[in-house]
């Protein structure tokens, strides 16, 4: 694939992945993206994972056609990027690996002190001239590992931008650009807004036309749509009105509760109602609409003096991805004595700007007359 006159895509397409870094599912695969810049000097950035050493490497190959290369870029040190560092500088001793301090100082514990001996530190604007292309390295810790750089190239505008802008799926299936990375970005780089948000700062001086990810598609048009949003992913606002019912439920009856407030409030006007039940969902895909949308409704079990597991886990995701500036409320259901609204809303003590909604709904065991009343008081207040 060619990106520009001298850019060109050496990467490669995973459908083999079971559970991508151990937790995502990933129905439609996943990318490692790599790129090479053919000027006077060459320089190829990030590798890929280990189960595709020799397809890279065959791409590399081809792409270089008989010229050396002369920079080995690391933006980052995540194993999906940098596994094949070694086997790059078996076939290319010469190189020079390019990489921030913090990254050198992991390639040593992952590949041993040795594994790269011709290295060239860079950090927050550092340039690196490759004849007509001149890089400039941006630092932009935490998104998603501290020791991330991201890369500017003036000459054809291009930013090259590690995890940043990346999305789940390989690039040979066609799928929605929103949805996975959304996913994708609340999932694994969430928790980092702040650090999301300084570097969207940085990229506001820079004139870009293409963005090129590690993961997911090569962004050329409209990437202001995409800018835009990261910049409410990272700053915790919702992107829509919308309410997102996340249930867990143990005979059914929580569940039906979660189900009449879902028609309930359809039926009251409210057009984006989507349900989840955790223990049978794509937890990730329930938190990553628990940020898209602006209302979550919370409707679980008493257990064990506490809450189902699959509501703890689900909420524990939230907090730990500062869960915030939302309209929250709480449905619990208990036989001898519920808790669980009292444990939700503990949990979400330290977040940030919720709105809890006045109405609550206590289910003793099954829905009741009393119960349903408050459902549909609940609807009301969610759709006013
Ligand atoms: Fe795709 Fe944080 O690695």
């Amino acid at each position: 694939m060619t990106i520009s006159k001298d850019i060109r895509y050496v990467g490669v397409n995973d459908h083999q992945v079971d559970l991508f870094e151990g937790q995502y599912v990933v129905p439609n695969g996943m990318s490692y993206n790599s790129y090479v810049i053919l000027d006077e000097k060459v320089a190829v950035f990030d590798t890929v994972d280990r189960n595709f050493t020799e397809p890279w490497l065959e791409n590399v190959r081809s792409v270089l056609d008989g010229r050396q290369p002369d920079y080995l870029i690391i933006q980052h040190m995540e194993p999906d990027h940098s596994a094949n560092i070694a086997n790059f500088l078996k076939v290319y001793p010469d190189t020079t690996v390019v990489s921030s301090a913090k990254a050198f100082t992991m390639m040593g514990n992952f590949f041993g002190g040795d594994c790269a001996p011709n290295r060239l530190v860079v950090g927050e604007g550092s340039t690196l001239s490759l004849g007509r292309h001149t890089l400039t390295f941006v630092t932009a810790p935490m998104v998603h590992w501290p020791e991330v750089i991201v890369t500017y190239d003036a000459l054809d505008k291009v930013l090259f931008s590690a995890d940043g802008f990346g999305k789940f799926g390989a690039l040979d299936v066609q799928e929605d650009w929103d949805d996975e990375a959304r996913r994708y970005y609340i999932g694994i780089v969430g928790k980092y807004g702040p650090q999301v948000q300084a570097l969207l700062k940085k990229a506001a001086g820079l004139e870009i036309s293409t963005i090129c990810p590690l993961h997911g598609p090569v962004l050329t048009e409209n990437l202001g749509h995409y800018l835009n949003l990261y910049n409410l992913w990272s700053s915790y606002q919702p992107e829509e009105k919308g309410v997102v019912v996340a249930y867990t439920s143990v005979y059914g009856n929580t569940k039906a509760a979660a189900e009449l407030l879902a028609e309930t409030l359809k039926d009251s006007g409210c057009s984006k109602v989507t349900v989840y039940d955790l223990a049978r969902c794509d937890m990730a895909q329930a938190v990553a609409d628990a940020f898209r949308y602006d209302k979550l409704v919370l409707a679980t079990t008493t257990y064990n003096a506490d809450i189902f597991p699959f509501m703890k886990e689900f909420i524990h995701h939230l907090t730990e991805r500062n869960f915030q500036n939302r309209t929250v409320a709480l449905v619990e259901n208990g036989t001898w004595v519920p808790t669980a609204a009292k444990v939700m809303a503990k949990m979400l003590e330290c977040s940030k700007n919720l709105t809890f909604c006045e109405t609550s709904v206590k289910i003793l065991s099954a829905l009741s007359e009393e119960s349903r009343a408050q459902i549909a008081a609940l609807a009301k207040e969610l759709c006013e």
